[in-house]
This record gives structure tokens, sequence and C-alpha cells, in this order.
């Protein structure tokens, strides 16, 4: 599918008062995924000319729908969904069917956030994102820029880790992503090389700190918009 596609964000916030999610915190987040979804990162400047013309523009808009709040003193959710379910203390989900709905939460455990992939449940769909870890955030540190969300929505879009989460072999789906057999953290120094190829470290779907990313490449751009064509499992998005 290769027209525009518009994502409404429901943002459903279960406040812990040691971790306030502002106004500003969940603006900032919405420009962040509007830069990295229609490639204006500005750390993009930074992509090994190797890997250049793979950068994509995925062109899709995130607009913030609406922002629910719910006091919680819980400070581990984990991550079985209760946030996503009024019946276990959370919030339930506005028509996910046309909604990105977007839960923050002490998730506990060092989880910097999780989400379910297309095609699953409607009554959980959606991201989860730690309190601390939305939009620009000084309580995040090197992951206070935002890329978590960046990051999960990548896998709300159907997109695996760049290295498949498995040895080499492992496939991510994506035939212009490198093959690699394990995460890369930190800000890695190029090239960092694995499975006798350059990993593409600064993709948003590794595990590198949040300024350390700043691409998707055209095959995940070809893998995410799939899902919007007649038929796909987030057809639904579009009118
Ligand atoms: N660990 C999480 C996951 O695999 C998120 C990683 C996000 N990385 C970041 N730099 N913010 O879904
Ligand atoms: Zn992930
Ligand atoms: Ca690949």
């Amino acid at each position: 599918y290769a027209g525009a596609v518009s994502i409404p964000v429901v943002v459903n916030i279960l406040e812990d008062p040691a971790h306030p999610v502002t106004q500003a915190h969940i603006d900032s987040q919405i420009a962040i995924l509007n830069a990295d979804f229609n490639n204006n990162n500005p750390n993009t400047a930074g992509v090994p000319s190797e890997f250049a013309s793979l950068v994509a523009d995925v062109n899709i808009t995130f607009t913030l729908a609406a922002v629910n709040r719910k006091a919680s003193s819980k400070s581990s959710w984990g991550t079985n969904d209760a946030m996503k379910l009024s019946s276990q203390g959370g919030i339930d989900a506005t028509d996910p069917a046309n909604n990105l709905n977007l839960w923050v939460c002490e998730i506990g455990g060092g989880i910097l956030g999780y989400a379910q992939f297309p095609g699953g449940t409607l009554a959980t769909d959606g991201v989860v994102i730690g309190s601390d870890f939305l939009g620009e955030n000084t309580a995040g540190g090197v992951y206070g820029h935002g890329r978590t969300a960046t990051h999960e929505v990548g896998h709300w879009l159907n997109l695996r880790h760049i290295w498949g989460d498995g040895r080499c072999r492992q496939d991510d789906f994506v035939d212009d992503t490198p093959s690699s057999d394990a995460p890369n953290y930190g800000d890695p120094i190029y090239p960092t090389v694995n499975c006798k190829s350059n990993d593409m470290t600064m993709n948003y779907m590794d595990y590198v700190y949040d300024n350390a990313m700043y691409m998707f490449s055209k095959g995940q751009n070809d893998r995410m918009r799939t899902i919007f064509a007649v038929g796909g499992s987030r057809e639904s998005f579009v009118q």
C-alpha cells in the first residue's frame, strides 16, 4: 500500500506519582514518531554510505487523538497486559481497529517497552512504554529520547528485531537488513561485523541507545506497508 497513512494515537496513562508523565512528554513523543517515520531524525545524517541508499521515508503520520489518565500506585505492571484491561486495574483500549493505543505505566524488570504484533487480540492491541521512556524524558537517560516508542511501533507494524532473534541464518524477513546473530547495545562504532557483514546497528529495530538508532530500511518500509493493503492486518487504518 503506497498511499498516505495517518494513525490516531490514544495515550493511556496509569499514573504513578513518582514517575510523572506530562503533556510535554506526550507531545514530544508524537513529534519523535512523526520525525522517525518520515525520515526526519536529525541523526540520520550519520548513516554510513554503505546503507545510505537504504534509508526509508515510511510516510506514516501520527496524530494525538486522546489522553486517558488513571491513578495507580502499581510500580511493576509486568508484561501480561493487565494495564490494558480495566478489569485488572488498567485502562481499556479505545477502538483498537482505528487507533494505536499506547499505554504508559511502570513495567518493571528493566523493560523499556513491549508491543503486540498485527493480527492479535484486538482488546490488547497496541504498545506499552515505561513511564520514564515516553518522549523527551530526562528520567530516561540514554533511553530518554523517545525511541522505545519508535521501536515498539515498528513491532506493531510487523517488524522483527534486526538480528531475527536468532543466529546468523535466522531472518528478520527483510532482504536489505544484513544478517546478524545478536542485538547490539550502547553506541556501536562502525563497522560492527557479525555473520560476515556489517551490522545495521543504527536501525530502530536493534537494541542500541536512543540517539544511536536513526533509520528504517526500504525493505522494512515495504514490510510495514504491506499490512495496510486490502486484506492486510491493519487495513482498517486506511480509508
Ligand atoms: N527492549 C525493548 C524491546 O525489545 C525496547 C528496546 C528499545 N530500545 C531503545 N533504545 N529505546 O521491545
Ligand atoms: Zn523489540
Ligand atoms: Ca535481513
